[in-house]
């Protein structure tokens, strides 16, 4: 329990650390790299040269420090914190690697602020945190190893199919070397590849593409320009290649408790239809109405186009629109350009009462949030995914 001192003492340094905290975080990252090289391989570069692991860290903690006297208030961005944890491996001992540089930090950015009660306050009150994700995380370690099909840490997977999608998706087919049970995941979550490229290992997520329940895992890898995993699945794994794998992970899931009256929007853009697949291959068989909205350059490069016809053909309960920005003249797609609040409107309920997922690139992403709030869809009712930390999501 924290003392209501401790609690005072963290609160009043919520307004500096408004100003300061992406300051306070950038210098974090700094300081670790430096004094503890062994953590550095489980941080994406690529999030730090955009900044987004810095902002989504100080995110996290003005709003423990906002929030420090009601936790139940900050309750909800944990699983999302925990889960990605989990996936990458992070353990209790690296905790005190973490509290001491973040101590530091602070301390180098407040400056005369950060006065010893104000530090050991701020000890107390990271410990309290470390405390909270630390049991959480071996919580979900421990719940997905007792499962059937379930493990914890690395187990290695062949790949068995390598097929593609589109010019720039190719989907990868997974399968247990040890030939057991696979653990069965929920639509929207995303397994963690581990790779050891040039001697370093490299750690990246991907979502679940194909429904639960199937001998294998796929995943459906974007090649990114320059990207490292993406260009080594897309250029160099072959059937046959092993890789390693950390069980299915995200908080990002479709809740399969919702009335199968309600209808369900799935929209995306680009790569980010891959969760989206897995969860329309879940409810299309269901009858519910599920409305699959998604939004691709041209038709080269737009996957699952075949496999989504399918399913729309089978299940009169699935409702298709395709939208490019920059079709070739073979193309024929449902519009032209920018996904618009009529294109939206037409696929929701006088009501409005949908469950609404979403995905895709930022600018994408914001103004599908903007698009939908306008048309009067409840806030609650819209869930979506990153795929990096987490980023603010200001309608557009
Ligand atoms: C929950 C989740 C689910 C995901 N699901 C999918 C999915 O289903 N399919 C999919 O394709 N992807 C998915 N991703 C993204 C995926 O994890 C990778 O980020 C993506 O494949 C790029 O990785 P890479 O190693 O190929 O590229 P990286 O090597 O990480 O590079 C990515 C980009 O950043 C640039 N870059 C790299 N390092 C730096 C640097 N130091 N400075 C400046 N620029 C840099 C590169 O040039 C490149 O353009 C998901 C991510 C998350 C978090
Ligand atoms: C109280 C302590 C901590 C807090 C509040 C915290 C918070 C966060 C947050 C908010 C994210 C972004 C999640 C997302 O949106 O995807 C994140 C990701 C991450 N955290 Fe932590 N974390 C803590 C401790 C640790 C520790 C001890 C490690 C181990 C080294 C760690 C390693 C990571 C990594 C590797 C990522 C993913 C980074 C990336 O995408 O590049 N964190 N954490």
């Amino acid at each position: 329990m924290l003392t209501p001192q401790t609690i005072s003492l963290v609160k009043a340094t919520v307004p500096l650390l408004q100003q300061q905290g992406v300051a306070i975080t950038e210098h974090f990252y700094a300081l670790m790299f430096r004094q503890h090289p062994e953590v550095r391989g489980f941080f994406n570069p690529a999030h730090q040269a955009a900044g987004t692991q810095a902002r989504a860290l100080a995110g996290a903690v003005l709003a423990y420090a906002a929030h420090i006297d009601r936790l139940d208030a900050i309750a909800p961005a944990l699983p999302r914190i925990v889960h990605k944890h989990a996936a990458l491996g992070v353990r209790p001992e690296h905790y005190p690697v973490v509290g001491a540089c973040l101590l530091q930090a602070i301390r180098a950015v407040l400056g005369e602020a950060a006065s010893e009660p104000v530090m050991a306050a701020w000890a107390e009150a990271y410990g309290a945190l470390a405390e909270i994700l630390i049991e959480a995380e071996a919580q979900v370690l421990r719940e997905r190893a007792a499962r059937p099909g379930g493990w914890q840490g690395q187990r290695a997977f062949r790949i068995a199919r390598k097929h593609p999608e589109s010019e720039l998706i190719t989907s990868f087919y997974l399968e247990p070397c040890d030939g057991g049970p696979l653990l069965e995941f929920e639509p929207g979550q995303y397994l963690t590849l581990e790779l050891s490229l040039n001697g370093e290992t490299v750690r990246r997520h991907y979502s679940l593409s194909d429904a639960p329940g199937k001998p294998w895992y796929r995943i459906s890898v974007k090649r990114e320009a320059e990207g490292r995993v993406s260009g080594w699945l897309h250029a160099h794994a072959r059937p046959g290649d092993t890789v390693q794998v950390q069980p299915p992970s995200g908080d990002f899931v479709l809740d399969r408790s919702a009335p199968l009256t309600r209808p369900l929007l799935l929209v995306t853009a680009g790569v980010g239809l891959t969760p989206a697949m897995s969860m329309l291959e879940v409810v299309a068989p269901t009858g519910r109405p599920v409305h699959f909205l998604h939004a691709a350059r041209h038709g080269g490069v737009h996957a699952f186009r075949e496999r989504v016809a399918q399913l729309a053909a089978k299940h009169a309960n699935v409702r298709v629109h395709y939208l490019y920005d920059q079709p070739r003249p073979q193309d024929r797609p449902d519009s032209v350009g920018r996904l618009s609040a009529d294109v939206m409107a037409a696929h929701l309920p006088a009501d409005r009462d949908v469950d609404l997922y979403f995905l895709g690139p930022k600018p994408f992403m914001q103004s599908v949030l903007a698009t939908a709030l306008s048309l009067g869809v409840a806030r609650e009712r819209l869930r979506y995914e990153f795929f990096g930390p987490l980023e603010a999501l200001q309608p557009a």
